[in-house]
Formats: C-alpha cells, structure tokens, sequence
C-alpha cells in the first residue's frame, strides 16, 4: 500500500524558528477573536469537523489535557482519550510502539503526554514508516520537553510586552526545580530565538538547569546567569517563571531535604519587582507562588492557561494545513 506523506509532529522546541513563533502567535491573536460571536464558533467548528484525535496521557494533567480537548473540540474534532494504561491492553503485555500504532488506525492525530523521554520522538519516526502515519504532538514528556506549553508561554509574553517592544531585550528570570522541569527546558530553548535576551536561573543548588541547555545558550549567544539569590533577580526581571517542584521524579524522597522555601514567591516579594514585569507559571503550582499573589495585574498565569487553548486551536490548525482558512491582518 501506498505510504502517506510525513504529517507535521510536534516533538521539541528546537523546531521552532523566529518566523514560525511570530505566526503562531498572530495566528493565535487572530483565531481567538472568532470567540467573540456565534458564526465565529460555527465557522471554527467547521474547520477539522472530520478529524478525530487520541489522547493518550499515562502522566497527570488538568490542563494540558482540557485545553487540548477543548481545542479539538472548538475546531469540531471528535476525540477519545487514555489516561490509565492500566486500563489499556498495555496491561496484557502490549507494548506501547504497538498500542500507538493501533491508535494510528483510528484517528488522524495523537496528543500523548508521557513519563518516558524520546518516547514521542520514537513514535513519531515509527508512524512514519507506517501505513497510516499521524500528527504525534509531544504533550509532556517526563522532565525532558513540552513544547506546546513553551508555544503558550511564548504567546503569553509576547502579549505581555506588546506595548513595550515585544520579547527581545527582556530579562526573563525562571524559579524552581530547573533540573527536571521540562517546561524551563523548552521555553529557554524557544528564547534562543530572540534578540539580546538575558535569562536568570534562580535555584536550590540540586536543581540547577542541566549542561544541556547551559550549551544550547552558549551556541545561541544568550547572556544567563545562575543564583539561589531569588530577591535580587526580582528586581530586575521583566518576567518572572515560577515552578513547582518535580517531586515525581524523585527515587528516594530526596526533594524532602531540599529547603525549597527560599524559592517561593511571596506577597511581600512583589514590592521588589518592576512594576510592568509579568509573574507566570505553568501551573499546578503549590507553595511556592503565593494565592495573595493572584490579585495583582502583574500575575499573568491564568491568563496564560487560558491562552494555551488558544494557541493549541491555532497549532491544531497549522498541523492540519487549514491555517489559510483563517484570515491574518496585514502586517
Ligand atoms: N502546565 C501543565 O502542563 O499543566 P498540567 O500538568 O495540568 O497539564
């Protein structure tokens, strides 16, 4: 049988460039006014009424899961979804190569989130020499990428600085467990793509960003610097990055002797910050980013969940190749 060309995969953030990032983002600006009227949410549900889409996610997630549900939907796809694979035939010895492949005779597109890293990679180029290959979209894959949480959090500053010469030239300060946070790895791999960034990586000693991405900003030139001093970093932070800390991937409870405490933002930090930087997270956060926080017109991080639908409808729709049905504003 004849093999259908390679699908676009989304599997990391180094295969975004500058160009591709500026369009998502209008193309996620332009999609999102559709909400405002009724034949808006009729005509964007008319765009992929007849693609269906597999969820399969063995990891927890609320909004990853949702937004990218509710995504689908808005755009009229249908979707199923796993989110035990205990519950699968995984649980009779099939491997999940196999259990991915049979989604593949199901619908045109999985969105799996996963514990193992590379898995999405390894299925993406299985699929491609399948019969029937399919959009693989990296939706968390253990503490190594997400790159649609990256998307939204690009989308997210970009609308934070439009008034104030966009991302480039920035100071983006990022909090927490930067070792196995996969969403630090991903967005300081997508601010390779702007101009004279600076980044501050504040940490406990144990978590600090892995040598992966120290290189990844070398090669691309971006000023970073690395500290446990999270009051001086505020002051100069056009934005600042919360995390929680990634105590899944602990093997022996060693997060428990971490004092994480001195990582936490708290009302009485904000005093210290610009008064037009931006607070973010991706959420679920714990302690560290206090809920008196949320009142403030700095904090951003509701707002960017809410944008991560948006970009996914747009992403979904780019994948799909119906990006053109959406008409962009001249530039
Ligand atoms: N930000 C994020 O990935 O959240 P969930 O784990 O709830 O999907």
């Amino acid at each position: 049988m004849e093999r259908e060309s390679a699908p676009m995969h989304i599997l990391n953030s180094s295969q975004f460039d500058r160009p591709f990032l500026d369009y998502i983002c209008l193309l996620t600006d332009t999609i999102r006014r559709f909400d405002k009227s009724k034949e808006g949410l009729l005509y964007l549900r008319g765009l992929l009424a007849h693609k269906r889409a597999m969820l399969y996610f063995t990891q927890p997630s609320t909004r990853t899961f949702l937004s990218f549900q509710t995504a689908a939907q808005i755009l009229g796809m249908s979707t199923n979804e796993i989110r035990d694979s205990a519950t699968s035939s995984e649980r009779k010895g099939e491997s999940i190569e196999d259990s991915l492949q049979t989604f593949s005779s199901y619908v045109d597109m999985i969105i799996m989130r996963t514990a193992v890293p590379g898995l999405c990679n390894r299925i993406a180029a299985i699929l491609d020499e399948s019969e029937r290959p399919v959009p693989i979209i990296n939706a968390g894959s253990g503490p190594d990428e997400h790159p649609t949480q990256a998307l939204l959090d690009i989308y997210t500053l970009n609308r934070s600085f439009v008034r104030d010469g966009g991302i480039d030239g920035k100071t983006i300060v990022m909090v927490g467990d930067l070792k196995r946070g996969r969403t630090i790895r991903s967005l300081s791999g997508l601010l390779t793509n702007y101009q004279d960034m600076r980044i501050v990586f504040v940490s406990p000693t144990e978590y600090k960003i892995g040598d992966d991405i120290r290189t990844k900003l070398q090669k691309a030139n971006v000023r970073f610097d690395e500290t446990d001093q999270l009051q001086d970093a505020l002051t100069i932070a056009d934005a600042v990055y919360m995390t929680r800390v990634q105590d899944e991937y602990d093997t022996e409870g060693e997060s428990k002797k971490v004092d994480y405490s001195r990582f936490h933002l708290k009302f009485e930090h904000l005093k210290l910050m610009k008064e037009k930087s931006v607070i973010m997270h991706p959420l679920p956060r714990r302690a560290e980013l206090d809920v008196a926080i949320d009142a403030d017109p700095r904090a951003k991080y509701w707002r960017q969940e809410r944008n991560g639908m948006w970009t996914r409808v747009a992403l979904l729709t780019k994948i799909f190749g119906v990006d053109h049905k959406i008409v962009l504003p001249e530039l």
